[in-house]
Parts: C-alpha cells; structure tokens; sequence
C-alpha cells in the first residue's frame, strides 16, 4: 500500500488537471450509511418503491415517512470526514481542482472544497411540486408530512429520484471535465448507477489515469483502475495527502 500511495502522489503532483468523483463510501466514516452493500439503504428498502420518481409522486407521504424523514435526520447532524477534509488538503495544496459528487449531504462544501458538482442535488434543499419554489429545508415545517409550500404544492428534496434526469449543467460540466482531466481520483462509488459510472470511463478514454480508493472492488477496478487503493477513505487521505506534500516545494 505504501508504495501504491507514493505512485499516486506522483501522479497527481505531476497532473495538469485532477477532477475527483466521489460516491457515498466517502461519507461513511461520517456515519451516513452506504446505498450497496452489507448495511446498505437498499438492503432494507427496494429503491424503486421508495426512490423512484414514480412512487414519489404516486404517493409522497409514504416516500417522506419511509426514506425521507430518516434520512433527514442523519445527514442534519453529519459532519466531514478526514476523506472530505483530504480533497480540501489537496485543492489548497493545487493539486485537485474540482469535486463531481453523487452524495446529497453536502459534506464536500461543508468540508471547505470549493468547487463542488452534486450530480445528485441536495437533501438541504426543497422544491415545491407545483410553483418549482426552492426553499432550505430548516426553512419549512417539518412536522406536517409531506410538508407544504405556501401555494398548497408538496414539497420534494431538491435531490435526483431514480427515473429523473441529471441536472443539466452538472450533467454537461462532468462530462467535460472528465474529458479534459488528465487523472480522475474515484472515491467510495459502486460505479454501478449511470450516467455518473461513466465519467470514469470518458476519462480513461481521454488519456487519464483512474486512482480508484475503495475497500472494495468495483466494476471499474478490473477494467480501468490503474490504481486501486484498497481503503476506507477516511484512512487514506490523510496519508496520501501528506506523500503528495512531501513532493511539493516547502512553503
Ligand atoms: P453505493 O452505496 O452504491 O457504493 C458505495 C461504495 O463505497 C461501495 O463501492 C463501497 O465499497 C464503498 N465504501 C464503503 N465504505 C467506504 C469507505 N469507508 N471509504 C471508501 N469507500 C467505501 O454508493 P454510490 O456509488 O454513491 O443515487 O451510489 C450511487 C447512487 O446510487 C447514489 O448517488 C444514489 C444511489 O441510489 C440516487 O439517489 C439517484
């Protein structure tokens, strides 16, 4: 591993562009559970019952009080972890430009990266059903479920339900930062929910190199990963971050 880590701290000191994509196993360490895998979401509920576009609006009370409600509570109190803390390290450090993030915590901004894509959106955020008004959730009674606009529409998290499109200007600059980037660090994703499992793909078929850091193999592992840091994120950072240091001119 420590060697793995000395390659990937060559590689991205020596990039012109690094862009991450980030999944939820970053957040994990910040005691927001996974959507796959053992202790997963979808281990205890079928995603297109609950986070499908469909069964939200066909029924937004029980989507709200399966998913939504519970979900809330977690990521209210969530705080970053030393994997979000380590991309913040490396865009001060000038190595890492731009953070592509699946996750709807808001962990990356709070963390202090500056440039943060949410392919996902937003669980902060509401949008009413009816007038499209856009409102922080802390802002909204909570207590009436599914909560109200002021027009009488439902509210809805302002985040992406399976069956709905990527938000078009998240969708368009991924794509071409993923093109442009010359090494894509992929953190904590399963690589299995599309279109964001392809920017991996578009950058290695641009001529980056893939840095994969996940405990876990994924579909990408075998295919496209020219490193694969086999750990939890919030253990690798910090090292990775320090190697990447150690390169840089002092000051
Ligand atoms: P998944 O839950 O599919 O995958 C999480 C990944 O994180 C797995 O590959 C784990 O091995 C890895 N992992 C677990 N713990 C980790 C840790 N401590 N450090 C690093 N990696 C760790 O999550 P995503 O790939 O983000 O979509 O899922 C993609 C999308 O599927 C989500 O954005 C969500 C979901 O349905 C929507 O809500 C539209």
């Amino acid at each position: 591993m420590a060697d793995l880590i000395q390659r990937t701290a060559e590689l991205l000191v020596n990039a012109r562009q690094v862009v991450a994509l980030t999944g939820a196993g970053i957040s994990v360490e910040s005691g927001i559970p996974p959507f796959r895998g053992k202790g997963g979401l979808w281990e205890k509920f079928d995603p297109m019952e609950v986070a499908h576009i469909d069964a939200f609006l066909n029924d937004p009370e029980t989507v709200w009080n399966l998913l939504i409600k519970d979900m809330k509570t977690v990521l209210d109190t969530a705080r970053p972890n030393a994997g979000h803390i380590g991309l913040v390290d490396l865009e001060r450090l000038g190595v890492l430009q731009t953070v592509i993030t699946q996750n709807v915590d808001g962990l990356h901004q709070l963390a202090g990266s500056s440039d943060v894509i949410e392919f996902h959106g937003n669980f902060a955020w509401l949008r009413c059903l009816d007038c499209s008004q856009r409102i922080k959730s802390t802002e909204v009674d909570l207590t009436r479920i599914p909560p109200h606009c002021q027009c009488g529409g439902i509210f809805r998290p302002d985040c992406v339900f399976f069956g709905e499109m990527i938000p078009h200007e998240a969708l368009v600059r991924s794509q071409q930062l993923s093109a442009a980037c010359d090494v894509m660090l992929v953190i904590g994703t399963s690589a299995t929910v599309q279109p964001a499992a392809s920017m991996p793909l578009i950058a290695k078929d641009n001529g980056a190199d893939i840095i994969e850091i996940n405990p876990e193999p994924t579909p990408l592992t075998a295919r496209i990963s020219d490193l694969p840091l086999m750990s939890a994120a919030a253990r690798l950072m910090p090292r990775l971050v320090a190697a990447v240091r150690q390169r840089l001119p002092a000051g």
